[in-house]
């Protein structure tokens, strides 16, 4: 595995990959990597003949600096497991190197980008729009795997791609859990055994809103929430939002329409902020 630090290098040498006609599969991630994002590298590598893994905490995409600096990072271990899991290309980039003195470009998709996550975290998704679409100048990807787990990053990416007209195909990957059924996430670390049992109770309410509307036939959103609201709130974490969305357009729906719908949740427990989904 090639590990890459400068923007001028991996450019090189994805261009000689390239130009001997081979794919390339570009997964994007902030380091601390888990078996989420092992699983994401699994489906790069099974769709192109090179897998290049990105390691870049962005700090453009963080409004809180307390977020920015708690956020777990561990070079070594990741490097580790991104051989293992069999990238051929790590890029490790400095903020130095991304983001020059001088530095003044960003990328925005509106309105999609100031709901849900966008409320809670103003400029986020400005911040990884920019960075996505400054890494895929870089790598030029076939493809792009990312997370369904962070599904409202996923759908605005894809209007990224389409507005803009990036030949890179984006596959979205079904969030992969811990055991007790906690979703992986890179802050998961930070969870005392009292949080993590508090940020389980995202998963309970996933699963009710599932046994509601499959079990039950409670359709109406009002009805599912107040549900999801109450396993929240009874078990001590602290609901930052939670809502039923089309999966299109990020909408608030009356009713569940089967298939095209997502249940959005965002947590805090402590000072750790985390999110959830389903699709129904
Ligand atoms: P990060 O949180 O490191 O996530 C990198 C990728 O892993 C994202 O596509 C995310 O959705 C996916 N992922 C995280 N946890 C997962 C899980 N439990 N199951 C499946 N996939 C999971 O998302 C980011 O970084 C950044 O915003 C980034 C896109 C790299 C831009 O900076």
């Amino acid at each position: 595995m090639e590990v890459i630090r400068q923007i001028a290098a991996a450019k090189k040498l994805l261009r000689e990959e390239s130009s001997k006609g081979r794919s390339i599969a570009f997964v994007p991630t902030m380091g601390a990597l888990h078996p989420g994002h092992r699983r994401l590298i699994e489906v790069a590598r099974e769709k192109a003949d090179l897998v290049v893994l990105s390691i870049f905490v962005n700090p453009t995409q963080f409004n809180d600096p307390e977020d920015l600096q708690n956020y777990p990072r561990d070079e070594e271990a990741d490097l580790k497991m991104a051989e293992e899991a069999g990238v051929d290309m790590a890029f490790v980039p400095t903020v130095e190197e991304m983001y020059p003195p001088g530095f003044l470009t960003s990328a925005n998709v509106a309105r999609l980008s100031s709901k849900l996550e966008g409320a809670s975290r103003p400029g986020h998704f400005r911040g990884v729009c920019t960075v996505v679409l400054k890494l895929l100048h870089i790598i030029r990807p076939d493809y792009m795997v990312l997370g369904l787990k962070d599904a409202q990053q996923f759908t605005i990416l894809q209007h990224l791609l389409d507005d803009l007209c990036i030949d890179t195909e984006l596959t979205g990957v079904p969030t992969v859990r811990e055991r007790d059924g906690l979703a992986w996430s890179s802050r998961n670390v930070l969870l005392t055994k009292k949080q993590r049992r508090q940020a389980l109770s995202m998963y309970r309410a996933l699963k009710r809103t599932h046994f509601l509307v499959k079990k039950q036939g409670i359709l109406h959103t009002g009805e599912l929430l107040q549900a999801v609201r109450s396993v929240i709130q009874t078990s001590g974490a602290e609901l930052d939002y939670a809502e039923i969305v089309s999966r299109v357009t990020l909408e608030p729906l009356d009713h569940v329409e089967r298939g095209g719908t997502y249940v959005l949740l965002a947590v805090r427990v402590g000072k750790v902020r985390l999110i959830d989904n389903t699709r129904i």
